[in-house]
């Protein structure tokens, strides 16, 4: 769906940063700005800024950052245009309805209709289960303990020997061969039509809204493969679906158990532990994540305690760190996956083994150290070398502190020496983690590549252009948008500059242009929040407005200089280079 950017720009306008976002955090006024605890990451004094001014939020601790609607995107995770609808309704402001396009329409009802079939299916294969002929399947399930309290909740059913039945079912309702071929239950060929499943206790697999989206379907005993899924189809996406998510969704709890297998999270459910989930036998992706995130504050990893298991948990941890989930991770020993564990030790068992489920970070560090022999001292030297590695990965002294003291606690090294170790391995690998303040470790390409002083420096001018539009005058003529040459700091200045020439910057507005793309608007927030030096003296300003107008100057004359197409364009560049060095900026 498309929005015009004056429907976009008036939702915002109308919903002040400060009302909105004082819902969420507790915001105390300290001069033009509020400040609070960030709800991006974890902290204990308040570096999260609000202004009503920029009618933007920053953080300085985490550098999340942005205007009234990325922060619903981010907070609530929304998708901009579901963040988009929250602040219309909030404001009564009505959004254009769009007739969708015929081939939109056409679109949508096919994903109905394979819904609608899949719902068939469904009923057909629960059917099945109940009949003589699905007798092997019940027994299956019965003989795993499964309730038909559970088997009824999940919908558990049975796909019979017979190789077309299924299909000649559908067929009888009407349902047309292109139809049915989408929605990857039957596969037709020249010789007849033929059921993907056939032989299996069949695990219909249902969306957060507990519509049919796919199947898997398990073999009943040993044989290969053990469970055969449904194609991804227009819409089954296994990357964006949780199994189970549909019932965790609405268990009383924030926190979310993850595992690997459709028996696991049925065994957890039947147990008691309806808050569990699993990626549909496909790895744990970033999707997953933000699924996770509008249900979960904290996800407990249940993986199987194999190898495999712990490979895909290593994996997990920090997708999830990303998306700003803590997580634990579960010792299911002696057992291989919850399923087991339940079964074997109970319920209780396992709520206790949720209660001491191990920090990510420590559990990282847990896997980490079975690489070293720690009677050997020079792999002892080197594991805590790569320790104090991984340590440098927290940005916030404080944090980092406590993982420095947790970590030398549990695996005998001094803490003075460990910390120490740290900082030293910090100061080598360049740009030190800064005491209080650091920057997102993960900003976007540009930042992680280049994030030299001429960046800073650009950004420095575009938050002093806006804090202060009167510079404009003192820099147009020398500077343009074209010598922004980082693409997105490219269209920030363009838009800036603009809006200095009509007497009208305004930086949230200016954020709506790179809304679509997360990584984007974060940096892009981030460039109207470099740090102010506000301290300095009028004559440090000046000195610093002139340098940083020269760096920028320089870097894009260079860069031109390298395009430069003849001796014109050279000469006229040495000209320009040559007054930038007597160049000086004055403030009054
Ligand atoms: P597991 O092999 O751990 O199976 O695969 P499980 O869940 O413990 O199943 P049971 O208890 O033996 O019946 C974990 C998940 O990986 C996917 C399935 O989603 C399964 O639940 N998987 C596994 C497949 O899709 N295909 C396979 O052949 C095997
Ligand atoms: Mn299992």
């Amino acid at each position: 769906m498309y929005y015009s950017e004056d429907i976009v720009e008036e939702v915002r306008m109308k919903n002040d940063i400060v009302d909105v976002i004082s819902g969420y955090v507790k915001l105390q006024k300290k001069g033009s700005s509020y400040f609070g605890l960030c709800p991006f990451h974890n902290e204990k004094s308040p570096s999260f800024s609000v202004s009503p001014g920029k009618q933007m939020y920053y953080c300085f601790g985490c550098g999340a950052g942005g205007n009234v609607i990325t922060f619903l995107m981010e907070y609530e995770n929304y998708t901009f245009p579901e963040a988009l609808k929250a602040l219309a309704d909030r404001a009564g402001v009505e959004l254009p309805q769009k007739e969708p396009t015929r081939e939109e329409r056409a679109q949508a009802d096919l994903r109905s209709a394979i819904l609608e079939i899949n719902k068939l299916a469904a009923e057909y294969f629960y059917h099945q289960l109940k009949q003589p002929q699905g007798r092997a399947g019940y027994e299956y399930l019965k003989g795993r303990k499964l309730s038909d309290e559970t088997i009824r909740r999940f919908g558990l059913g049975f796909a019979n020997k017979t190789s077309d039945d299924l299909y000649r079912f559908l067929k009888a309702k009407g349902y047309r061969d292109d139809l049915l071929k989408e929605t990857g239950l039957v596969t037709i060929e020249e010789r007849g039509a033929h059921d993907k499943f056939w032989n299996r206790v069949m695990f219909p697999i249902m969306d957060v809204n507990s519509r049919v989206i796919g199947f898997g379907g398990r073999v009943m005993g040993d044989g290969t493969p053990k469970y055969l899924n449904s194609p991804e189809t227009r819409v089954f996406d296994k990357s964006r679906n949780l199994y189970g998510l549909n019932y965790a969704r609405t268990a009383r709890t924030r926190t979310i158990l993850l595992c690997e297998g459709y028996m696991d999270v049925i065994a957890m459910h039947q147990a008691g532990f309806s808050n569990s989930v699993a990626s549909l036998g496909t790895a744990f992706t970033p999707q997953h994540a933000a699924l996770l995130k509008r249900y979960a504050d904290l996800v407990i990893l249940t993986y199987d305690s194999d190898g495999a298991g712990v490979k895909a948990a290593l994996r997990a941890i920090p997708i999830l760190k990303e998306a700003g989930i803590p997580c634990r991770v579960l010792n299911m020993q002696p057992y291989k996956d919850p399923d087991e564990f339940i079964k074997n030790l109970g319920a209780d068992a396992f709520r206790e083994r949720i209660e001491k489920a191990r920090n990510s970070f420590l559990f990282e560090i847990d896997v980490l150290k079975r690489d070293f022999h720690m009677e050997d001292p020079e792999e002892k030297t080197r594991f805590y070398n790569a320790a104090a590695r991984k340590l440098l990965e927290f940005p916030e002294a404080l944090e980092r502190d406590n993982y420095i003291q947790a970590v030398a606690r549990e695996h005998m090294i001094s803490y003075p020496d460990l910390k120490q170790l740290v900082n030293r391995l910090g100061s080598r690998l360049g740009p030190a983690p800064e005491p209080e303040k650091a920057e997102r470790p993960a900003g976007g390409a540009a930042k992680k590549e280049k994030d030299s002083g001429l960046l800073r420096s650009q950004r420095l001018l575009l938050t002093w252009l806006i804090e202060n539009p009167k510079l404009y005058e003192k820099i147009r003529g020398i500077l343009t948008p074209e010598d922004f040459r980082d693409g997105l700091y490219h269209q920030a200045a363009e838009e800036v500059f603009a809006g200095c020439e009509k007497g009208d910057v305004n930086p949230a507005r200016i954020l709506n242009r790179f809304i679509n793309d997360e990584e984007q608007y974060r940096e892009a927030a981030a460039l109207f929040h470099a740090d102010l030096q506000e301290s300095l003296t009028n004559e440090e300003q000046k000195k610093a407005l002139t340098e940083t107008v020269v760096k920028v100057k320089m870097h894009s004359l260079d860069e031109a200089s390298r395009k430069a197409a003849d001796i014109g364009q050279l000469q006229e560049i040495i000209r320009a280079r040559s007054a930038l060095k007597t160049l000086h900026i004055s403030l009054d």
